[in-house]
C-alpha cells in the first residue's frame, strides 16, 4: 500500500475552480440532502474535481470542495487521504493500479511490478509522455484471475511479465488491447474451461430422483389435450342436438313452472280456504307453538286448570 499524501508543492495549481458544467452538477447534488446535510455531497464533488482535474485531486479542489460544502478543509483531507479512488498525485493518460495483496502476491505481482518500475519508473510518477504511471494498490477483488491490474477503468487479469510489457506497449502506442484475462479464460473458469457439470444426464432432473420428468410432463401435456378434446366434442354435440329440437318442445320447456301448474283442473278447483292458510304464519314463527305439547299450560308456563280464568 503506497503512502497517501498530497502531491508535492511544485505540482500544485495555484487555485480550483469547477467549470459552468461541473458547478451546476455539484450545486444538484448538494440540493439532494436536507439543509445542515450538505457534507454529504463530499465524495461525489470530489469526484468530479478530479474528473475535470486530469485524474487527480489537487489541494485546490479539496480547499474548494470544502468551500463549497461549508466544511473544515482537514475534514475533506481524510476523506480524499483515505479512499484511494482518489488520486493524490498527477497520473497518466493509462494510470496503472497494481494489485499486491497476497493472492496477487503468490501469483507473481512482484513480477509484475518489476515491469511497471522498467516501463515506467517509479510509483506515482508519470512518463514524460505523459501517457503512462502506476500505483500499487490493495485486493480489486479479481483474485482467482490473479495477478492483475486495473488501468483507468478496465481490469487485466492472467498477466505474466511478457504480456503485461507488450499490453503497456499497445496502450502507449494506442493499439487496441484486450481486456480482462490475456490467457484467454472466460470469467474467472477455469484455465481450459469448466471442468464440472459438463455432463447433460445432470440437467434432466433423474440424479435428484424425480424420475423421467421429460416423459411425465410430455405424458400429462398429452392427457390434457386429449380432455380439452373431449370436452369441446360434448359441447358441440349439445349444441347440434338442441338446434335440431322441435320447436313446441323449446316452447314447453320454456315456459315458467307456474303457469304449468296453474293450468290443471286439480290446481283451478281448489277451495279458497288452502288459499287462506297459505297466509297464515307458520308454527315456527314467532308467538306461535311449535307443537302440540306447546299448547298446554304445563308449555305456557301455567299450573293445570289455571288457564284462562277472568281477570277481575
Ligand atoms: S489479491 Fe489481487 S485482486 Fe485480490
Amino acid at each position: 500500500m503506497s503512502v497517501r499524501r498530497l502531491a508535492p508543492d511544485h505540482v500544485q495549481p495555484a487555485s480550483f475552480a469547477f467549470d459552468a458544467a461541473n458547478e451546476n452538477w455539484a450545486d444538484q447534488q448538494i440540493a439532494k440532502y436536507p439543509e445542515g446535510r450538505q457534507a454529504s455531497a463530499v465524495i461525489p464533488l470530489l469526484w468530479k474535481a478530479q474528473e475535470q482535474h486530469d485524474g487527480w485531486v489537487p489541494r485546490a479542489a479539496i480547499e474548494e470542495v470544502a468551500r463549497k460544502l461549508g466544511m473544515a478543509p482537514m475534514r475533506v483531507m481524510e476523506i480524499a487521504t483515505f479512499y484511494t479512488m482518489f488520486n493524490l498525485q498527477p497520473v497518466g493518460e493509462h494510470f496503472v493500479q497494481l494489485c499486491g495483496t497476497t493472492p496477487c502476491a503468490l501469483r507473481g505481482a512482484e513480477a509484475i511490478k518489476k515491469v511497471c518500475q522498467d516501463v515506467i519508473g517509479p510509483q506515482s510518477t508519470v512518463t514524460a509522455d505523459g501517457k503512462l504511471s502506476w500505483l500499487e494498490v490493495e485486493c480489486l477483488g479479481a483474485c482467482c484471475n490473479a495477478p492483475m491490474v486495473q488501468i483507468n477503468f478496465d481490469y487485466y487479469e492472467d498477466l505474466t511479465p511478457e504480456n503485461f510489457r507488450t499490453l503497456l506497449d499497445d496502450l502507449r502506442h494506442g493499439r487496441p488491447v484486450k481486456t480482462g484475462s490475456q490467457v484467454g479464460r472466460s470469467g474467472s473458469e477455469p484455465l481450459g474451461g469448466g471442468e464440472t457439470l459438463k455432463d447433460p444426464a445432470l440437467y434432466d432432473g433423474t440424479v435428484i430422483g424425480a424420475g423421467d420428468w421429460q416423459a411425465r410432463v410430455t405424458e400429462q401435456r398429452k392427457a390434457a389435450a386429449e380432455a380439452a378434446a373431449a370436452k369441446a366434442a360434448a359441447e358441440a354435440e349439445a349444441k347440434k342436438a338442441e338446434a335440431t329440437k322441435p320447436e313446441a318442445a323449446k316452447t314447453d320447456a320454456a315456459k315458467p313452472e307456474a303457469i304449468k301448474t296453474d293450468a290443471t283442473p286439480a290446481a283451478a278447483g281448489k277451495p279458497a280456504t288452502d288459499t287462506a292458510a297459505a297466509g297464515r304464519p307458520k308454527p315456527s314463527e314467532p308467538g306461535q307453538p311449535t307443537s302440540a305439547a306447546q299448547d298446554t299450560p304445563a308449555a305456557n308456563g301455567k299450573p293445570p286448570g289455571a288457564a284462562d280464568k277472568p281477570v277481575k
